[in-house]
């Protein structure tokens, strides 16, 4: 664990301007948050959110099941447009799109407004309804925000597919939820290619008997194969689309979205959020911790296919009224300093991205950073794993120019929005901690007895209050909601991260300390990538283990057994990482693979992961072997490694 000690205050001149600037004043109100979150939460909601009409109560808790302002409606997607209409936003720019050719459009809230209300006419007259599903699989476009919150509007519960994901994934999600529609394009860029979006969804549309729709938006212009009937063209479905839509109000708890991540089996969860406490967290955090102003260009770069994207690309900024920069591509093309010349082009005054990506800039080398001036840049933000002091350090200096506060924020696909974080005008920093709660968090580090541990020792991460943003279910599996998630300590959330406690209270995260692995931000399950090995006809046993890595935070390493008759070789290594791409995606594609004559068991037969993360990491395996049923494994094991 790192021992960081140095600190960062908030300059005079950021507090003076900030939306929250006083330690004294943010303590005041995080006591309050606590100590009384009904009046807390009762009076923010009203401030933040627009109510068609007021809820009754502020709380129904029943561990675990949280059930928010009840009574009270509301449209999110009216929320995230049309309040803004009766104000000075209505001709602001609400997106600032940049695609990876360098085309741009900018579309105002008006405009941003009438196309969600023809696409929500477009869901409608495709029958989709109130509770129906549709998932989502298009590129960083800015249809994407309008296909979310046209689902918003009408009360269809999205869940947004990765596009990097393959089509079995898109399959097992589309089953999951039963999805009547498929939203995609033929395609999007990445570093200079066509990503077939269309075609993906092809390949898995034979095996999902629910789909009866898919809307394609055409943005690439490349080649796709339509099928009658069931396809239809975006721009077709959007020309003859009313331009006016009447939001519904809906219930505070109508289901928003369903985001699946991984956990610790083969099957990801369909983690399940609803509306008006998601909006509440997503709107306050995005006031507090990004600083939003009215004159602000603010960028996120995650992908709308994971909770980043959801929470702080559409829902929370958009909600503030803020102006949203999206880029569709990579951040090399075509030259590795796409990012920063893009913040000079468009003044970007807030930039949030991961420390993987931090990693690679610096490897990549200052000049390209130089070449550009990064004088619009006021706050920096960090998210997706924990990010070490020299990367911390690197973007302080060399994008912030030691001028701008940096949020380093932790939070999860299941929090909803950000948990633990400094507010930029209140809470001095120090490289690689996240600090401080956020307003009705309380985090405990906790013993296996559920007792708290001492300052600096090392401890399970809970969350011992409920928070409005909080995940209400997985999808069709409460009860793998329960076990996952409440049972560690009953009544308690346990967030599967390993953290320690400082001296002043700051929070650092270690990282998952449960079947999870974080590969460049991303969370994969490493029984997800295990299933689909022993999927492949060659492949009897495998075991996946994460190794740190200095670029993408941890590297994929998997050990495997051949079934009989057959042979190890180069050629099948290669076959069987291109098969994990093609079951789950390339992002979960293993950085090493590695064959074994067995793998190391307990005499039960559970395999020791254990001591193969010990030989992918230090090549050498010391730990505690007892309870290994054949050693002589571990000798084939060691000599394989020289
Ligand atoms: O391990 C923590 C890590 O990312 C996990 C959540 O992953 P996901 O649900 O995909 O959401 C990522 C974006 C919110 C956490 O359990 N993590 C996220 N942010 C941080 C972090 N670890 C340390 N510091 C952070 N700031």
């Amino acid at each position: 664990m790192s021992r960081e000690s140095r600190i960062f205050k908030p300059s005079a001149e950021f507090k003076n301007q900030a939306n929250l600037g006083s330690y004294a004043t943010y303590r005041r109100l995080y006591l309050e948050s606590v100590n009384a979150p009904d009046r807390f939460w009762g009076k923010q909601a009203k401030q933040f959110l627009a109510w068609r009409k007021p809820f009754s109560s502020v709380l129904k808790w029943k561990a675990p099941h949280a059930k928010w302002f009840t009574g009270g409606q509301l449209n999110v997607s009216e929320n995230c447009l049309d309040r803004h209409l009766q104000t000075a936003r209505a001709n602001k720019a609400a997106i600032i799109f940049e695609g990876e050719p360098g085309d741009t459009r900018t579309i105002t809230y008006a405009q941003l407004q009438r196309e969600v209300c023809q696409f929500a006419n477009v869901l409608e007259s495709l029958g989709l309804r109130k509770g129906d599903r549709a998932a989502i699989y298009l590129p960083m476009v800015p249809e994407a925000a309008v296909a979310m919150l046209a689902c918003a509007r009408v009360g269809v519960i999205h869940t947004v597919i990765f596009g990097g994901f393959s089509a079995e994934a898109i399959k097992d999600r589309v089953n999951d939820c039963q999805a009547k529609l498929v939203i995609t394009a033929d395609g999007g860029w990445r570093r200079g290619k066509v990503v077939e979006l269309k075609t993906n969804v092809d390949r898995a549309l034979p095996h999902t008997p629910t789909v009866q729709h898919v809307v394609v938006l055409k943005r690439t212009g490349n080649a796709v194969v339509m099928t009658e009937r069931r396809d239809r063209w975006w721009h077709d479905l959007m020309a003859s689309a009313p331009i006016t839509h009447k939001a519904k109000a809906h219930d505070s708890e109508t289901p928003l979205f369903i985001l699946y991540t991984s956990g610790s089996t083969g099957k990801p969860k369909g983690v399940l959020h609803t509306s008006a406490g998601y909006l509440l967290g997503t709107t306050m955090t995005s006031h507090y911790v990004f600083d939003l102003k009215d004159t602000d260009v603010y960028w996120c770069t995650a992908d709308i296919g994971w909770i980043t994207g959801h929470s702080y690309v559409v829902y929370g900024p958009l909600s503030c009224g803020a102006t949203v920069l999206m880029y569709e591509g990579a951040p090399n093309q075509p030259e590795p300093d796409r990012f920063w010349s893009i913040i000079d082009k468009h003044g970007v005054t807030i930039f949030y991205t991961a420390p993987t990506a931090i990693r690679a800039f610096m490897r990549w080398g200052d000049d390209y950073v130089k070449k550009h001036s990064l004088a619009s840049l006021r706050l920096l933000g960090s998210v997706g794993e924990p990010i070490n002091p020299e990367a911390w350090m690197w973007y302080h200096t060399l994008i912030g120019k030691k001028r701008c506060p940096i949020v380093d924020t932790w939070w999860q696909t299941e929090t909803g929005a950000i948990m633990v974080t400094p507010l930029p005008g209140a809470i001095p920093t120090t490289p690689g901690s996240c600090t401080l709660p956020f307003f009705g968090v309380v985090p405990k580090v906790l013993d296996e007895k559920g007792v708290e541990v001492p300052v600096n020792s090392g401890g399970k991460l809970f969350l011992t209050q409920p928070w409005p943003s909080m995940l209400r279910t997985l999808w069709n599996d409460d009860d793998r909601f329960k076990k996952q998630y409440w049972s560690e300590i009953p009544g308690l959330y346990f967030c599967g991260d390993g953290a320690r406690k400082d001296k002043n209270g700051y929070l650092w995260v270690v990282g998952r300390i449960d079947d999870v692995l974080n590969v460049s931000g991303h969370r994969i399950g490493t029984a997800e990538v295990e299933s689909a090995l022993v999927s492949h006809p060659s492949v009897a046993e495998a075991a996946v283990v994460g190794r740190p890595d200095d670029l993408k935070g941890q590297a994929l390493v998997v050990f495997v057994t051949l079934k009989s008759g057959m042979v190890a070789s180069d050629a099948l290594k290669e076959q069987l990482r291109a098969h994990v791409g093609k079951e789950i995606g390339s992002l979960a594609k293993p950085d090493d693979v590695r064959f074994a004559a067995g793998l190391p068991k307990t005499r039960s037969g559970k395999i020791m992961r254990r001591l193969l993360k010990e030989l992918a990491t230090s090549g050498d395996i010391k730990g505690d072997t007892t309870t290994l049923e054949d050693f002589s494994i571990i000798t084939a094991l060691k000599a394989d490694e020289e």
